[in-house]
């Protein structure tokens, strides 16, 4: 909710209204979750699945303040100690998540690849951030004591302890409890302990944990209900039960009783979920069960956690099925949870955020909905959308704009740039280089954000771990002379991050081009919109030349891809 408020008589607020000109006079941070203009011309070397066809515009990657990109997946914000913190899923190890549903047609299943050096690390990454724009990487969490890759990162704090806890949730899918995890630490940024299971029922699946006005936290889970909806295709569509549940002060598990218990929802087609509170009331949000689609958000409202939950039709458990939709295809994904920050003048603010998965042409749709995207999301977005609400409280439908500003808490007084957007491009592959003329480097070295990616075969598989050859960067400078520099497929992380590239002559630099051997998948760059007239960004194979007229290669200069405050 955008809480619109009167302007405190405060020194230094003229300044403020002077570079942050809002209609509530509140500051903000300018998001952008989609390109207005697709710099690249429509192909980027990743063509999305028909039937998610990036209708809102092509996904932007942001990075941090090293030059990498940010890892955003199951992206979730908070603000603890006057400042923002982003905890997301790292994928840059090459991380697969393959189709858990059962498709005909002969893939192979499941395809496993056993521990190896893919390229970039996995955990649960952290970022600060003074004003949800400039994000500085923190450090990477490898929690010991769960199985598989950690999801879903929710950070709380227990007043009761004075610690910070994490709450994590790690396979399990189909578990009825026991698939959420949690670890304690003095700080945000850790030491984090180890990972220990979450006690309590219906712990497992997608959760999410608001705190109420009273201090109590409580979490919403959609957990297994143990059957499978038999009309679906293959028979394969789970279905769920949604519970909403008080957590201990100490925040390690439920409370357990039934009067800290309610379900809101029985063997129903919902997930996704995400839970907040604001302005005297309690939202849920969830959507039908999708395997990574562009799926509907629906809500539930109540006036009360603990219920009754009820949507606009005034439909209340236990005839609760679904929610009022607020979105009809998801702004362009899933919506993972619900995300309440404080805004200036003591508002407050919630905040969805949607994972736009990536998917390709052969991945699996059914009734036009993508069941599974790519194997491989280390690329993919989240997009960021605030609810609004009507004088009701009844959320209204989003925008799905390409463009959104995100109500600050009154720390800054100075202008917030808009946090700069990139697209990534993945078309250097066997006999097709990537070259980019006309830029100046400097000295050098060149710091540039690179990434790998192995192509999907399937659902269930995926052509290898890594890809099978280097990538090659060649510099040619302006006498004829040029110098190479290989980087073996177990240096190149699968979401773009900085490599360096040393200048040697000491000549100008005429072109930079990457290339490679490697038949099974593609290494891409960051593009931006040009900047150096006169520069070429070009992609050239056996069939010529292909130059995206707008763009420019993606170059990390320490401290210059911000706007000067
Ligand atoms: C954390 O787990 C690791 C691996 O299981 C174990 O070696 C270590 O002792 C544990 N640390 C603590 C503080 O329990
Ligand atoms: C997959 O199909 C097999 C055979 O039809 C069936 O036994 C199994 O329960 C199915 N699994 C899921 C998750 O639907
Ligand atoms: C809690 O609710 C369950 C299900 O309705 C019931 O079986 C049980 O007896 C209740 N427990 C208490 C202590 O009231
Ligand atoms: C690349 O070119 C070589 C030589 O012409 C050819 O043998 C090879 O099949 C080509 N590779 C691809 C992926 O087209």
């Amino acid at each position: 909710m955008l809480l619109l408020y009167t302007l405190a008589a405060i020194v230094g607020w003229s300044q403020v209204i002077q570079c942050l000109p809002t209609a509530s006079g509140i500051p903000y941070a300018t998001i952008r979750n989609f390109v207005t203009t697709d710099i690249l011309n429509g192909d980027d070397g990743m063509p999305p699945s028909p039937d998610a066809p990036l209708s809102y515009g092509k996904p932007v990657l942001h990075v941090d303040t090293d030059g990498n990109a940010i890892e955003e997946h199951n992206g979730r914000l908070f603000y603890y100690n006057d400042q923002y913190y982003m905890f997301a899923e790292k994928w840059a190890c090459g991380r697969f998540s393959f189709f858990l549903g059962n498709v005909t047609g002969g893939y192979p299943r499941n395809q496993n690849f056993p521990p190896g050096d893919y390229g970039g690390q996995c955990g649960i990454v952290i970022y600060t951030s003074p004003d949800l724009t400039t994000w500085k990487f923190e450090t990477l969490v490898q929690p010991q004591g769960v199985k598989g890759s950690p999801t879903k990162p929710k950070l709380l704090y227990s007043s009761a302890t004075g610690k910070y806890v994490l709450w994590l949730k790690a396979g399990n899918e189909l578990g009825f409890t026991g698939g959420l995890y949690y670890l304690t630490a003095d700080s945000p940024t850790g030491p984090w302990s180890n990972a220990t299971v979450a006690t309590g029922d219906h712990l497992a699946h997608d959760f999410d944990i608001a705190q109420g006005e009273d201090g109590s936290h409580y979490i919403v889970t959609d957990a297994f209900r143990g059957n499978f909806d038999p009309e679906s295709a293959g028979g394969s569509l789970p279905m769920w039960d949604v519970w909403v549940q008080k957590l201990l002060p100490d925040l390690t598990g439920v409370v357990g009783t039934n009067d800290t218990t309610v379900q809101v929802m029985d063997t129903v087609d919902s997930q996704g979920i995400g839970v907040a509170t604001i302005g005297g009331k309690w939202y849920i949000t969830g959507g039908p069960t999708c395997g990574n689609c562009e799926v509907p958000i629906q809500y539930l409202s109540a006036s009360s956690p603990l219920g009754p939950w009820s949507n606009e039709a005034g439909v209340i458990s236990p005839d609760l099925k679904q929610g009022t939709i607020i979105a009809g295809r998801g702004c362009g994904g899933q919506n993972k949870g619900l995300n309440k920050l404080p805004t200036a003048n003591g508002g407050e603010v919630v905040i969805s955020a949607i994972w736009g998965y990536r998917t390709s042409p052969i991945s699996l749709a059914w009734a036009g909905m993508v069941q599974h995207g790519d194997n491989s999301q280390a690329i993919s977005s989240t997009y960021w959308y605030p609810l609004e609400f009507d004088e009701g409280g009844r959320v209204k439908e989003y925008t799905c704009a390409a463009e959104v500003q995100l109500p600050l808490v009154e720390q800054r007084q100075r202008k917030v740039p808009v946090m700069p957007s990139y697209q990534p491009d993945c078309r250097v592959r066997d006999n097709t280089t990537f070259v980019q003329t006309g830029l100046d480097f400097g000295e050098g070295p060149i710091r540039i954000p690179v990434f790998q990616r192995t192509d999907d075969l399937g659902p269930y598989a995926q052509d290898g771990p890594v890809m099978d050859a280097a990538l090659v960067m060649t510099v040619q400078y302006e006498d004829g002379t040029q110098s190479s520099v290989s980087f073996p497929a177990s240096d190149v992380s699968w979401a773009p991050t900085i490599v360096e590239v040393p200048l040697e002559t000491g000549q100008p630099v005429k072109s930079l081009s990457l290339s490679t051997t490697a038949t099974n998948g593609c290494y891409g760059v960051l593009a931006e919109p040009k900047k150096m007239q006169g520069s070429k960004y070009a992609v050239v194979d056996a069939d010529g030349e292909d130059e995206a007229a707008d763009a420019q290669v993606y170059v990390h200069v320490d401290g210059s891809d911000w706007t000067p405050w």
